[in-house]
């Protein structure tokens, strides 16, 4: 069945043709903002996140037309979350985003802010919290100007998994989180929900017909989507777009299947 949507006033859902279209429309975002936040405090702090979905929007990012739109040396690169891994590894976050546009634009190594995965879990994710209080302060939960997330079948998002401690009330900006599946049980670091919720915008990117249940349970029922982590985010001062394919969107009604004015009102 199909479900009505209400997003929250500060949530925007668009619905896109397919993987390549969510990709365009998340890379003319990322370029949109990284401009507005560079005119007004000089600089732009983004935290990616891993899995296949935004490789494609990362590919993107490295060519025009959104290569030259971005002021590469004022951006600062975070993770949502990173796998336990050396940097080299095919699992690794940070090396998704290397091999896929890091390594081609000119961004200073210092603005490159990883999380160790080669390292223990616990200091990998001390090391990461030290990283963003000198970064954004020693005091307070960091704003990030962007955070892109991606959402699991099982609704977990970032590293945050349902029933997992780091979900617990924290004063922790990092933690490490461990998934049972696949099994062995893999260690990574993630981002904890209070950091995720003090962001200016999140953007989820969701493609693929595998995404349509659990984007119904999220988006489209109000009673279960607490159950999910990604259901969780709901950044208290900031926005939230979701860019949804159609085959992960099949099960939701209600909202236009186009973006074109959503484009138009980010004045590019
Ligand atoms: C990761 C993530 C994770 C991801 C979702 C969706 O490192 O795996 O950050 O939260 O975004 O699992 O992954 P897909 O894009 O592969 O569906």
């Amino acid at each position: 069945m199909e479900a009505t949507v209400n997003p929250e006033p500060n949530a925007q859902i668009q619905v896109l043709s397919d993987l390549e279209a969510v990709s365009h429309q998340a890379a003319f975002i990322f370029a949109d903002i990284s401009r507005n936040s560079i005119a007004v405090k000089g600089r732009f702090a983004v935290a990616l996140s891993g899995g296949s979905t935004p490789k494609r929007f990362y590919t993107l990012l490295g060519f025009d037309p959104y290569r030259s739109k971005v002021e590469w040396n004022h951006v600062h690169f975070f993770w949502a979350d990173e796998r336990c891994v050396p940097k080299e590894d095919e699992e690794s976050n940070f090396g998704l985003a290397y091999e896929a546009f890091l390594s081609k634009i000119p961004v200073p190594a210092s603005n490159i802010h990883r999380v160790k995965g080669e390292e223990d879990p616990e200091k990998a994710a001390k090391d990461y919290e030290d990283d963003m209080k000198k970064f954004f302060g020693m005091s307070g939960i960091p704003v990030f100007d962007l955070i892109i997330l991606g959402i699991g079948k099982d609704g977990h998002t970032a590293s945050l998994f349902a029933g997992s401690k780091s979900l617990k009330k924290t004063i922790r900006l990092a933690v490490p989180a461990y998934v049972k599946r696949p099994r062995p049980k893999r260690a990574r670091v993630t981002l904890t929900l209070p950091v995720l919720n003090n962001a200016a915008q999140i953007l989820f990117l969701v493609s693929g017909r595998s995404k349509a249940t659990i984007v119904h349970e999220v988006l489209g029922k109000e009673k279960t989507k607490d159950q999910y982590p990604a259901g969780l985010i709901n950044p208290s001062r900031g926005s939230i777009i979701w860019l949804v394919d159609r085959e992960a969107a099949a099960r939701l009604k209600g909202i236009s299947h186009d973006a074109s004015t959503r484009v138009e009102r980010l004045h590019w």
